[in-house]
């Protein structure tokens, strides 16, 4: 029998790499309470208000969701300041991503982005036959430079994630200036800040106020992390003009689900649920410095909900051995990183547990 071939690019795009899921963990070593630390979501759960909405929401699951998440998108103005108008809905911001790749990309059009970053770019990039062009960093910081010597006459999109995933690391005011000036027009510049909530740095730059002035400017954003709904899926991309008019041609007319809507209104306006996602996430990456500095591993220091660990030539075994033991953290092997974990920062008792047990490992 003929099979069916694929568009020739797809056959090449590597395969993105999930955290492993406790139930998956459960199975494989019988640990009874898996501890998931893996995919930087929220220790605290859902907010409780986006928990009641979504109670009150179930009965009109009937019916459609509003194609224009219209409230959803109102609540996420007022958050980031910004006007209704100038942002788009996503199911999670991976659909924002993918929405940019196939409103923007052409075929054999590049596409620059760090060698160490979020490796949904790529696969998105690809899926629409984009030429991914690897931007070289400075140890594990994003390099202006380095995404400068990339472009090219045929780069059409340039992807930051400001914070970094995995490094934990962000670009300072300065750097994203020189980034935004020098990047020529027609090109797009992603700025990715799905962790920017987390930012303790006094110097770092959000966009979200710059669109206005860059019509080649689109920040994207998540409820998956600060806002506890991973497995809802909401997201936004921010930008002004034309940019977010040609994406709506193309979304899917019920992106974000009934309950997704609901749920990502009430969290926008639940400041009490984020204030102690913050102090949360904060304390714990403070005593993981700790604990990383007893035990004589190095650690970059990081502006999100995350940290990634050196752990040395046996990263892979200690890796192993935490799941053993029902810790689950992220592998750095698919970044081409062999020494180092990634670790989120979960509740103290969890953060305790991945500590004891990293120590009994080692
Ligand atoms: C930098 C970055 N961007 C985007 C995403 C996707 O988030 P979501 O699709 O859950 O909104 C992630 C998820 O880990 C991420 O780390």
């Amino acid at each position: 029998m003929k099979v069916v071939e694929p568009a020739p690019w797809i056959c090449s795009i590597p395969e993105y790499v999930p955290g492993r899921s406790k139930e998956d963990i459960a199975r494989q070593y019988g640990a009874a309470n898996p501890i998931k630390l893996a995919s930087n979501e929220n220790p605290l759960g859902p907010s409780p208000r986006a928990l009641s909405a979504m109670r009150s929401a179930l009965e009109a699951t009937h019916l459609y969701p509003d194609p224009d998440a219209k409230d959803l998108r109102a609540a996420a103005a007022r958050f980031f300041g910004c006007k209704p108008e100038d942002i788009i809905a996503g199911n999670g911001s991976d659909e924002i991503i993918d929405l940019i790749c196939r409103t923007y990309l052409r075929p054999g059009d590049e596409v620059v982005i760090p060698e160490c970053t979020f490796s949904y770019y790529a696969i998105a990039s690809q899926a629409c036959g984009g030429v991914v062009k690897g931007a070289s960093m400075r140890g594990h910081h994003i390099d202006i430079k380095g995404i400068k010597a990339s472009v090219s006459p045929r780069t059409r999109v340039i992807f930051v994630a400001n914070p970094n995933n995995p490094t934990g690391t962000c670009l300072n005011r300065d750097e994203v200036s020189e980034l935004i000036s020098r990047v020529p027009g027609g090109v797009l510049i992603v700025m990715d800040e799905a962790y920017s909530s987390f930012v303790r740095q006094a110097d770092f730059q959000g966009c979200t106020g710059l669109v206005h002035r860059h019509e080649n400017l689109i920040t994207v954003h998540t409820l998956s992390k600060s806002h506890g709904l991973a497995g809802l899926r909401v997201g936004f991309g921010i930008a002004s003009g034309s940019l977010l008019k040609n994406m709506q041609r193309i979304k899917p007319p019920f992106n974000v689900n009934h309950l997704a809507q609901k749920a990502g209104e009430a969290a926008l306006g639940d400041d009490d649920f984020l204030k102690e996602t913050l102090r949360i996430t904060w304390e714990g990456l403070d005593r993981l410095y700790q604990a990383f500095d007893r035990l004589g591993i190095s650690y970059i220091p990081s502006q999100t909900n995350f940290v990634m660990a050196h752990i040395g030539k046996d990263a892979s075994r200690v890796y192993g051995e935490l799941l053993k033991k029902g810790i689950i953290t992220r592998s750095m092997v698919s970044f081409g990183l062999h020494e180092h974990i990634r670790v989120s920062i979960g509740t103290p008792e969890e953060n305790d547990a991945f500590v004891a047990a990293l120590e009994e490992v080692l």
